[in-house]
């Protein structure tokens, strides 16, 4: 088996929902369990990062990005990220320079059509041209920054020589970007070899996507939208730190339909497919067997109930673990201090790499 370097992700936007940890952060939970089974001298290494510098690429309340990358931090450390077995990095992205430092010098490699080709970029210009007129469209309205979001990403990645990015479908055009950068910067810098017989290979290694097959989880209240933090219907979503009161008075309002007993048939069943899909994320159980259990008039309900149960307990560890941490501001920003200085342990490496490579 060859060792693998994963590096993710994610924005500091808070306490996430239920649709954010099945569809993120329980893989993240999974590799953790993974590795700490491997043999200490082959794990796979790795490092998740709470995405501060990407968060400004729209306009951020300074008091509330605060709180709410705290709040991320310490979510990711009740899931038990941190498990010692492991020695992953989980650590803010804007507490290790060297991810600004190699953003700038990848700028200088990647072409500015090619940004201007991605979607995320297009999907902006057309939602400011929906709202408002071509000419009312002002310079300030775009800035580079967002422009340049995807080679920010880039160094993240590659800047811990990274092997393997879990990434969802909709980011597998930024990994594209991010490889064909390491390409084009290893071919302008390959550096020295090591025993200084020639040239090197250029300092970055080429990141794979490491794809993901979790369920996109839909909103509550309306079973064609997706689960979402911007959404206003607080009923829509479920967070990590709901109470069990809430887990289930949530779900007891989730909106399904008037068919009788519970069938898995997410074409004609969108919201009753929701509920079973978050069954399945919380019990492991398949849909078509959990579906298979609730036949009667009182299908749904009494599926609703055992969800709730089942949702409340799948949460109950992570839930007292917050609670207990959250308010140790302390002991959070020690562990924010030690998993800044295992990045950058790496990171820092990287860059001699990189700095020799082009000559500074
Ligand atoms: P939101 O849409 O709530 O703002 P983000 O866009 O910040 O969430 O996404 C954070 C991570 O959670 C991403 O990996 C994204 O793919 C995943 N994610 C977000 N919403 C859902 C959902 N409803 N179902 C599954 N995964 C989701
Ligand atoms: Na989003």
């Amino acid at each position: 088996r060859k060792k693998r370097v994963v590096f993710s992700g994610i924005q500091p936007t808070g306490v996430p929902h239920i649709g954010n940890h099945l569809g993120a952060l329980a893989q993240w939970q999974r590799l953790v369990k993974e590795v700490a089974a491997q043999p200490e001298e082959s794990r796979d290494e790795l490092y998740f990062s709470v995405v501060g510098m990407h968060a400004l690429t729209v306009p951020q309340d300074p008091v509330r990005l605060r709180q709410e990358r705290r709040d991320m931090f310490a979510v990711l450390l009740a899931l038990g990220l941190t498990d010692p077995k492991t020695g992953a990095a989980v650590f803010h992205q804007d507490q290790v320079l060297e991810h600004g430092e190699l953003a700038w010098y990848l700028n200088t490699v990647t072409p500015v059509n090619r940004l201007m080709r991605m979607t995320t970029w297009k999907s902006k210009l057309v939602t400011l041209r929906n709202a408002k007129s071509e000419d009312e469209i002002d310079d300030s309205m775009l800035q580079l920054g967002l422009l340049a979001y995807p080679v920010l990403q880039a160094a993240d990645i590659l800047l811990y020589k990274t092997t393997h990015v879990p990434v969802g479908h909709d980011q597998s055009q930024h990994l594209e970007l991010c490889r064909d950068i390491a390409q084009v910067f290893n071919r302008a810098y390959p550096g020295r070899r090591r025993d200084g017989k020639g040239k090197g290979k250029g300092p970055f290694r080429m990141p794979e996507v490491m794809l993901t097959t979790h369920p996109r989880i839909q909103s509550l209240r309306n079973p064609l939208q997706k689960m979402s933090k911007s959404a206003p219907s607080e009923a829509s979503k479920i967070y990590l730190t709901d109470s069990p009161e809430a887990i289930h008075s949530k779900i007891k309002t989730a909106v399904t339909d008037s068919i009788q007993g519970v069938t898995w048939d997410p074409e004609n069943r969108p919201g009753i497919a929701t509920l079973l899909q978050i069954y399945e994320g919380y019990s492991g159980e398949p849909v078509e067997d959990i579906a298979k259990r609730y036949t009667g008039q009182r299908g749904i309900m009494e599926m609703k109930a055992d969800l709730a149960e089942c949702v409340s307990e799948g949460l109950r560890g992570f839930r007292e673990e917050f609670a207990r941490i959250r308010t140790e501001e302390a002991y959070l920003r020690e562990k924010e201090r030690e998993g800044a200085d295992k990045a950058r342990a790496t990171a820092s490496r990287t860059m001699e790499d990189v700095r020799a490579a082009i000559g500074l």
